[in-house]
């Protein structure tokens, strides 16, 4: 299996006698900060060289809004352009749309249309051919209005909330900005909606009105087709996935975390810890597990065990599962249904160095924390505001846990949104570490914390666990001390250098793991 395999980043060949090509740059633009809203004024290429976005000042909304500019095009382009669709609608066998090749289908796409045209005795200029093969191919083979939308990789999510009003969506940079795209007719988002549950490899219905799935780029879709529950009409959110995963490093760069809490979370790593990462909706939980499980010594055999496939490792030891839901009709009886809880329980077997959780919510957690407690490592996340909330969590129906098997989480970290200045961020609001549970109280160490005054973060008080490896591991405590401010070094020393690629940062802690001594000689750490 290659799990490096990313997005092309290269200018693709257009396939023989085809002129068309789509390119899909893995160049992510750097935008400016502006000190005031009013001043924001950026445009950058979606799909190039035909569609951009704009991102301006609206002075008659009084709000910052995401325009999305297309190749214009006049009535008489637009007539042509529908005669082709609808040709093309004709010639083509549906199925064709499944085709992995996309080059494969956009030459088929142009091949047709030109012999369309021919029997319409039309002889179009280059440009103008290009231009309609951008429409064409933004309908057929992408997700239409929204095509331009999917490369532009500032974008976390894309919100429809029903027909008649406009799209939004949450900018990395600009947070929430109303779009100048919507549908206008109910029936357009139901066959919408049809089409993105049909890319997820799902179907929707009146009888099965709610879609949660992925695209094939594993972007994350949750929709819904009627009237009934939804009041707007349909509705859908993609949540667009990012084509690199974050790196620590880049966590550093974003303010996220700091060097001597990624150190601390390093070494929690390499001594075989349990580690469970908290927050609400959108805290950036998955990200964080996919960024510090970099810290994975490069050789261990990693299990990981998901709903919808998110994480993104460089690990060659690494074996990824997802669930499966039931294929039964209407998912009324458990035909083939593989959950997290039969993973789990499998994977155990496979002599795991690492267990990886992408999201705890039944009676799986119960195998994890077995599992754990019979001296597994595992890092999971799960959706609670406080460690408090997560003990009451794991401790009632349906997870029931007993509160020797909580115990068994060595550390916890605590992601938050907050805003900052008006800005919208994403912090490690603290590291807390559990020292024992009983069914009546909760005894724990907060080493780390994130000060939202001065927006910087303090290591508070000493870590109990680096007291455990002393006796679990044969350390003393300055050993400890040594190695983890060595490591705060080298993280601070590649933020410093600009060395944040997650290829590029993986190699660095892999070499670690070899040869400590000469990377640290290559940083100038003593
Ligand atoms: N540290 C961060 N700074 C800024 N944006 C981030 C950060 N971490 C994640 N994001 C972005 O926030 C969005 C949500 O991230 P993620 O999926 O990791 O959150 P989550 O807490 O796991 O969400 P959910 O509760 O839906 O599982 C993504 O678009 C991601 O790219
Ligand atoms: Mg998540």
């Amino acid at each position: 299996m290659n799990f490096l395999r990313k997005k092309d980043s290269s200018v693709p060949i257009p396939a023989p006698g085809t002129e068309f090509s789509i390119e899909k740059s893995a160049e992510i633009p750097v935008l400016p900060d502006f000190a005031r809203k009013s001043d924001i004024d950026v445009k950058y290429p979606l799909i190039k060289p035909y569609s951009y976005a704009h991102i301006h000042w609206d002075e008659e909304e009084k709000e910052v809004v995401y325009e999305l500019i297309e190749p214009p095009i006049s009535q008489k382009e637009r007539d042509i352009l529908e005669s082709l669709e609808k040709g093309l609608e004709e010639l083509i066998n549906i199925s064709f749309i499944n085709i992995k090749e996309e080059s494969a289908v956009i030459s088929y796409l142009e091949k047709n249309s030109k012999v369309l045209l021919s029997e319409l005795g039309l002889k179009l200029p280059k440009d103008i051919f290009m231009k309609l093969m951008y429409y064409i191919y933004r309908d057929f083979v992408g997700l239409n209005l929204i095509e331009s939308l999917m490369h532009d990789q500032h974008i976390e999510d894309i919100e429809c909330n029903g027909v008649n009003t406009p799209l939004y969506i949450v900018h990395r940079k600009y947070r929430n900005l109303k779009t100048n795209i919507l549908f206008s007719e109910n029936e357009k988002l139901m066959s919408f909606v049809e089409k993105l549950a049909q890319k997820c490899g799902k179907y929707i219905s009146y009888a099965n009105p709610i879609l949660d799935g992925r695209l094939p780029d594993k972007s994350r879709v949750n929709a819904t087709y009627t009237q009934d529950i939804s009041s707007g009409g349909p509705t859908f959110t993609i949540r667009i996935f990012t084509t690199e995963p974050w790196s620590p490093i880049k966590l550093i760069d974003v303010k996220t975390a700091s060097p001597e809490l990624l150190a601390y979370l390093w070494m929690l790593i390499e001594y075989e810890s349990n580690i469970m990462i908290i927050g609400g909706t959108g805290t950036g939980k998955t990200s964080f597990l996919n960024s510090i499980a970099f810290f994975m010594p490069p050789q261990a055999r990693i299990v990981s065990i998901e709903d919808t496939h998110e994480l993104n490792l460089l690990h060659t030891n690494w074996l990824p599962s997802v669930s499966r839901e039931a294929t039964g009709v209407g998912g009324s009886n458990n035909l083939g249904e593989v959950s997290l809880f039969t993973l789990l329980k499998a994977s155990f077997r496979q002599r795991p160095d690492y267990v990886i959780v992408g999201e705890i919510r039944g009676q799986e957690a119960y195998i994890l924390f077995q599992g754990a407690a019979s001296g597994h490592p595992t890092i999971s996340t799960m959706h609670a505001e406080d460690v408090e909330t997560m003990i009451r969590r794991l401790e009632t129906p349906p997870i029931n846990l007993p509160p020797s098997l909580v115990e068994t989480i060595d550390a916890v970290c605590v992601m938050s949104q907050s805003k900052i200045y008006g800005n919208e961020v994403r912090r490690l609001k603290n590291i807390t570490e559990i020292i024992r549970v009983s069914s009546t109280s909760l005894e724990k160490n907060t080493p780390f914390v994130w000060d939202p005054k001065t927006d910087r973060f303090f290591f508070k008080k000493e870590s109990h666990i680096f007291k455990k490896l002393q006796t679990e591991y044969g350390m003393t405590g300055e050993q400890i001390q040594k190695e983890f401010e060595r490591r705060t070094l080298l993280l601070w020393q590649m933020y410093k250098r600009g060395i944040s690629g997650y290829r590029e940062v993986h190699e660095i802690i892999s070499a670690y793991y070899k040869t400590p001594s000469e990377v640290l000689k290559k940083f100038n750490i003593k």
